[in-house]
């Protein structure tokens, strides 16, 4: 399975911070906004990456994560030319993607819970058992703001919706999908919404008019933040500085995951934290492998 990570976009509900910046560098409490996404594909196992941003930030992106190699993944690189739409990536992926199955997590995305490893290997595991599409749903207080699907009394999925007017339930799709190697096609065959974009809706709405579209609702022990406003985006700071300064554990370290995962060595690792020593977050690292800070 690839992953992707689509971190392009406008960013204008941040404004003003966001106006030169790209939104997912900027820091998440202690590192940056797109280590947060690209541990949850690390997480379920994926290790080829496509990043896609836009042709202003994607050298940004590529000054982080370089060839990947540092982490033992396979970083490529591609430019979204304009915001048109979440639907796009698989287009633009579409040879990256090469007939494999792909997951595709938004760039502004965070999940913390626990059971999320075992949650994305389960269903990294289906989709290779029964292809189709899966996708996470969240409740939202704010549902005219998402896609919004309706479940009938058997919790199966029976409507999709881009943010509906009147919504016919409170379960927002969440910005991490997973899709068979039917997805470019049916990317390509999205026609642009009334706002003018290729709606990552359209393509789920394809899956479930084929009976393919499997949600799963992410219940009381999971926190989802978008954190695309100035609200989102404190929100989820001061979240992820709780969680970590309480339990001890970091969230996002995709360092941590990439040694857990057996994909670079102590040694590595421990090169990595040098150049971070002057900060708690190289300290972890150090006390990750047991080493001597
Ligand atoms: P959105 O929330 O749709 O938009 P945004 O946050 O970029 O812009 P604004 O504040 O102006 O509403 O985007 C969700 C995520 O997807 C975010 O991480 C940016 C990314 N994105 C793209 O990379 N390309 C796109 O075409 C769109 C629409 C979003």
């Amino acid at each position: 399975m690839k992953g992707i990570i689509l971190a392009g976009g406008s960013a204008t509900r941040l404004y003003p911070a966001t106006i030169c910046l790209n939104k997912h560098l900027l820091p998440i409490y202690n590192k940056p906004m797109i280590y947060y996404p690209l541990s949850i594909l690390m997480l379920a196992g994926i290790r080829e990456v496509l990043l896609i941003s836009s042709p202003r930030d994607i050298e940004g992106f590529r000054g982080i994560f370089g060839t990947g190699e540092r982490l033992g993944l396979k970083f490529s690189y591609a430019v979204q030319p304009r915001p048109n739409g979440l639907a796009e990536a698989l287009i633009i992926g579409e040879d990256f993607i090469k007939g494999d199955s792909v997951c595709l997590i938004l760039g502004d995305n965070i999940f913390f819970g626990h059971g999320l490893p075992a949650l994305l290997r389960e269903t990294v595991r289906s989709m290779k058992n029964q292809g189709g599409a899966y996708v996470f749903a969240s409740n939202v207080q704010d549902p005219e703001r998402y896609g919004i699907v309706e479940f009938d009394s058997k919790g199966v999925a029976v409507s999709i919706e881009e943010k509906p007017k009147r919504p016919k339930s409170n379960w927002a799709v969440t910005g991490l999908y997973f899709f068979d190697r039917n997805a470019p096609e049916i990317a390509h065959a999205v026609k642009p919404s009334g706002r003018g974009e290729l709606e990552i809706t359209s393509v789920n709405a394809k899956y479930l008019g084929k009976g393919a579209l499997h949600v799963k609702p992410i219940g009381r022990g999971f926190a989802w933040f978008d954190a695309g406003t100035h609200d989102s985006f404190l929100e989820a700071s001061k979240f992820i500085a709780t969680i970590e300064t309480r339990t001890g554990y970091m969230v996002g370290c995709i360092e941590e995951i990439a040694y857990a995962k057996g994909w670079i060595t102590k040694e590595a690792l421990l090169e990595i934290a040098e150049t971070l020593k002057k900060t708690d977050y190289g300290k972890y690292l150090i006390r990750a492998v047991g080493g001597e800070e």
